[in-house]
């Protein structure tokens, strides 16, 4: 990112083949974009600024009529219900929200009897923010393949810390984020999109960059893939800085080393907050399939007067609803304490949280 900069302060707009090889660097973040989630290629990725992004222009990018359904679950984040809720009021969609339940949190047999004839979507998180579980989806994936309807995965959560494959998941398009797990800048985000949909896909954003617009007759057409998604002057320094960010994970071994990892922290984590009796994990407890966020409830102490005790001692945590409430109050709360780990962190990080929380009672 630092590089682009540099090169573009110092050569300013003049200079094209500098700018060419920018264009071809968003191609390289595309590619390996790709090659992370087991995508076809480069062409199946479109680069923007957001999920939430990511989310509201595929929203705008699908055609809805009078009565269409759409079916989400209860453990989604705002960003992958309010672009719905927004279709559901300009167009008379309804939503169904399939119910979750410990311990596997949306479960296909709860998703199979919302589906109807008018079902046009189902669109599931991976990872909820506020649980860090992963979700079971390959059953809903092969139930939406065999109904013939889209399954649109949120994986904000989940890329960058467990494994992502499009083809297991069995899904038509994804949306993930590169500021979370991935570590990436902030302002980057992709949108996967299955070659087969792609077609079906008509972005309500179009700008220079969408397609050709035939001026005589006043028509537009869209670009042939998932750049259909890009719509003006692109945030090069923030995609470059995305690939970068993916291309780091397979430089470190890949994310089976980086969730295996996360996963055996989380554990410990797990096992050292069980010990003691004024904290409650939320949620369930096996670590088997899992990112490394941990929710918490501390006895008597709100999540966000914790949250700032733990910050106060150097200690990087979130208290607060992560507009994420739905796994929470499947746990009887509203608000929680969030324990992220990633890979960097260490046995003697989860000792200092660890003895922290100790000395935190009423
Ligand atoms: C599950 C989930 N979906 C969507 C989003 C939205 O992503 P962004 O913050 O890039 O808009 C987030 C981010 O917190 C998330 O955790």
């Amino acid at each position: 990112m630092r590089s682009y900069l540099d090169e573009i302060s110092l050569s300013g707009p003049k200079d094209f083949a500098l700018i060419d090889r920018h264009y071809k660097q968003l191609d390289e973040t595309r590619g390996l974009l790709a090659r992370l989630i087991g995508a076809a290629g480069p062409a199946e990725i479109g680069l923007c600024a957001s999920g939430s992004e990511a989310l509201s222009m595929l929203a705008g990018a699908l055609s809805w009529q009078h009565g269409d359904e759409i079916i989400l679950s209860e453990a989604e984040m705002i960003s992958n219900v309010a672009p719905w809720l927004r279709v559901r009021d300009r167009f008379g969609v309804k939503i169904h929200f399939a119910p979750i339940r410990e311990p596997g949190f949306v479960l296909a047999e709860e998703v199979e009897p919302l589906l109807s004839p008018r079902t046009k979507l189902i669109s599931i998180t991976h990872v909820p923010n506020t649980s860090g579980l992963v979700q079971p989806l390959e059953p809903i994936g092969r139930l939406a393949r065999k109904a013939g309807i889209p399954f649109l995965v949120d994986a904000a959560a989940s890329v960058g810390v467990v494994p992502v494959d499009v083809e297991t998941l069995q899904c038509d398009l994804l949306v993930g984020t590169g500021r979370k797990y991935l570590r990436g800048p902030a302002g980057s985000a992709f949108v996967y999109c299955r070659s087969s949909v792609l077609p079906y896909l008509e972005p309500f954003h179009f700008g220079w960059k969408t397609g050709s617009w035939d001026w005589m007759n006043q028509k537009l057409t869209f670009l042939p893939d998932a750049a259909r998604f890009h719509v003006g002057e692109p945030n090069f320094a923030a995609w470059i800085g995305l690939g970068a960010a993916v291309r780091y994970v397979f430089d470190i071994g890949g994310i089976e080393v980086v969730s295996a990892r996360v996963r055996d922290l989380a554990g410990s984590l797990i096992g050292r907050l069980n010990s003691l009796p004024h904290v409650r994990v939320l949620g369930p407890q096996e670590t088997g399939a899992r990112s490394g966020i941990i929710m918490v409830d501390v006895a008597g102490i709100p999540p966000k007067i914790a949250a700032d005790y733990l910050q106060a001692r150097g200690i990087v945590v979130e208290g607060g609803h992560g507009y994420c409430p739905g796994p929470l109050r499947l746990s009887g709360v509203a608000m929680a304490l969030r324990l992220a780990l990633h890979y960097w962190n260490t046995e003697e990080d989860i000792s200092a949280v660890v003895a922290l929380l100790e000395k935190l009672r009423t």
